[in-house]
């Protein structure tokens, strides 16, 4: 095991019957709540109108934007910002998915600060990490699939630059988080998705590149995808299943909290940098789809490239049931056989599928090393440098629409 630190600070409220207390959990923050909602899903369902109604008979005071987008742009946030300061809330209440979650904490940091713009802030920009403090932040996540609920990050779009990057602080984890199951019956499929993919990521690219030295981190992050690679197929069946809906929204809130990385050693988050670019450049993208779309190529880069073989066949031996006792064809199994569930649950693309034209995977690159490699390279138990992320980004071209599901594939 290897040293780490370690605080999780988010009272978590689980569960319909949780309502009372998660609100009176809002009274220790003061009366003046700046409510943040996205495109319309939450009023469109009549869940605002409930919350905003329970709200007031407690005596708060509701100031409320709507209007966060997916993947959310700076520029949003710098006016929801600019409401919160003008109307003095104490606190920001998201309502929403991972962008209304994230586009809060930024939103939170900005009224704390008194500033008005948030992109100088982010990752690879002038004033990263100058953040004095935040607002206190709560959340009712509406998607399963980022953690924002319990992290430190939010993760923001600017669209003027095609940039997409992070800004990260202790004191921007959501003091308390309140997970409904009821709000996620709604979600359509397709966002269900995208969201189970994005929980696969959060435990997978560590349980790659960060080594052996943690036993107890390998089996959780088993767990986690465990638990999503059996649900979302069920899901599928019964969306509106609340149990199951539970066992995703717990499955993404266990994914990013910090055990999953416990005692490992210290390793980069690599696909979500090849994300970020991906999304960066074309906002209309998911983030969890984008994922999907890199999953197969960056594993059977790996695997070509002689990287992390041994991680690949535990994954297969532990989630796909590989016998075999030779490490590439565990690993060879395991890719065949998550590529497998990929096409099943409908996330099986390449990125030209996604909107992303092969034209502009240099720029891509380019702007993945800038922002996430500090101008050199990015790293995958070895170097990653531009011409090998194009590579990984060619490499998803074969994984064309027309492709089938084999049932005679190992399946979990
Ligand atoms: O905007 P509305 O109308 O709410 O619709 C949203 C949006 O169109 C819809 N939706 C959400 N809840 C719904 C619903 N539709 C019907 N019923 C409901 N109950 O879903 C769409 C996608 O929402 P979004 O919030 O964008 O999705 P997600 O939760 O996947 O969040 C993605 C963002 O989070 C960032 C991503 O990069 C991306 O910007 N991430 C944040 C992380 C963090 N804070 O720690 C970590 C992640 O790795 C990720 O990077
Ligand atoms: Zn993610």
């Amino acid at each position: 095991m290897n040293s780490f630190d370690l605080h999780i600070p988010t009272h978590i409220y689980f569960g319909k019957e949780k309502r009372e207390s998660f609100l009176e959990h809002l009274e220790k923050f003061g009366k003046r709540v700046l409510i943040v909602t996205g495109g319309g899903s939450v009023k469109r369902l009549g869940y605002y109108d409930d919350l905003s109604q329970l709200l007031n008979s407690r005596g708060f005071v509701l100031t409320h934007f709507e209007g966060i987008e997916p993947n959310p742009h700076s520029r949003t946030i710098n006016r929801a910002a600019e409401l919160g300061s003008r109307k003095e809330v104490d606190f920001v209440l998201a309502f929403g998915g991972g962008s209304v979650m994230d586009a809060s904490k930024a939103i939170a940091g900005l009224i704390h600060d008194e500033e008005t713009d948030i992109w100088p802030f982010v990752l690879g920009e002038p004033r990263y990490k100058t953040m004095k403090g935040a607002l206190p932040v709560a959340t009712i996540p509406t998607t399963a699939a980022t953690a924002s609920e319990v992290t430190a990050h939010a993760v923001i779009s600017n669209p003027d630059v095609k940039g997409k990057a992070p800004v990260s602080y202790p004191f921007m984890k959501p003091s308390a988080s309140w997970l409904n199951p009821e709000f996620h019956t709604s979600l359509p499929l397709h966002t269900t998705r995208d969201g189970a993919s994005d929980i696969i990521s959060h435990v997978i690219e560590n349980y790659l590149l960060g080594g052996n030295d943690s036993p107890l981190a390998d089996r959780y992050s088993e767990a986690v995808m465990e638990t999503v690679l059996t649900t979302l197929p069920m899901i599928e069946k019964n969306p509106e299943d609340e149990a199951l809906r539970g066992r995703l929204l717990w499955a993404s809130t266990m994914a990013l909290n910090g055990m999953q990385v416990a005692g490992r050693k210290p390793a980069p988050f690599t696909l979500h940098n090849l994300e970020h670019s991906l999304s960066g450049y074309r906002p209309e993208l998911a983030h969890g789809r984008g994922l999907a779309t890199l999953y197969p190529a960056y594993l059977r880069w790996l695997l070509e490239n002689d990287r992390v073989k041994d991680r690949i066949a535990l994954m297969g031996r532990r989630l796909f049931n590989i016998e075999s006792t030779d490490d590439y064809e565990a690993s060879m199994g395991a890719i065949t056989a998550f590529e497998n569930w990929l096409r099943i649950n409908g996330l099986f693309q390449s990125l030209s599928d996604v909107g992303i034209p092969a034209d502009a995977f240099e720029e891509i690159a380019n702007y993945a090393i800038t922002t996430y490699g500090g101008g050199r390279e990015l790293s995958a138990a070895g170097p990653l440098n531009k011409g090998q992320i194009i590579e990984i980004f060619q490499k998803t071209e074969l994984q064309g629409k027309e492709a089938q599901t084999d049932a005679s594939l190992p399946q979990i």
